[in-house]
């Protein structure tokens, strides 16, 4: 299943996906990067959004006139959840074993299914129907389930939002759930 899956995966799109996160670089386990890079392509030839839509339409829906883009948003929580783990290593240590890559593969990750979220009407990005039965906690654990993305890294997409608030989250899903809303929350008070 997931190798005929992914021979679907165009060369464009991995192209596409490969410019868009230059921080998948950061990913040492060869295997997460290629399964990581491998769901964003498969989104990204999915979805009605173009990588233009996506560094020009506003990161949330819920957010009146919200100055920052889709990319902006969704970058800022990946490199802000890499240097929150690197602090915790640094001073937790063994006492709150933390696996880096687990967490970069997750912030990258975390929310590829709102590229299924969405549909275009007028140039502008709507939620669908689709959208609104299954939001992107779920759709990108579907997308990343079908590139063979390890449980660990599944947890963190189905656990970072709300719906995650019934989870016990594991270390590497709380940090990329702050990171995503403390990078979110503020923008809802202004
Ligand atoms: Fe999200």
């Amino acid at each position: 299943m997931t190798n005929k899956v992914i021979q679907t995966i165009s060369k464009d799109s991995l192209k596409l996906a490969s410019e868009l996160w230059p921080e998948l670089k950061w990913i040492n386990n060869v295997e997460l990067r290629e399964q990581t890079l491998n769901t964003w392509a498969l989104a990204l030839q999915t979805s009605p959004l173009t990588v233009q839509d996506l560094n020009k339409i506003p990161f949330t829906l819920l957010v009146k006139d919200c100055p920052v883009t889709f990319m902006e948003h969704k970058r800022a929580v990946v490199h802000i959840s890499r240097d929150a783990a690197t602090q915790m290593i640094e001073f937790f240590g063994d006492n709150l074993p933390i696996d880096m890559d687990t967490v970069i593969s997750g912030a990258i990750l975390c929310d590829v299914g709102k590229l299924l979220e969405y549909e275009k009407v007028n140039e502008k990005a709507v939620q669908s129907d689709y959208g609104r039965f299954v939001r992107h906690p779920f759709s990108g654990v579907g997308l990343a389930m079908q590139c063979g993305v390890p449980d660990r890294v599944l947890h963190i997409i189905a656990a970072h939002a709300g719906e995650g608030d019934k989870v016990k989250r594991s270390t590497e899903a709380y940090i990329v759930h702050h990171a995503d809303f403390m990078s979110f929350l503020p923008f809802m008070n202004k």
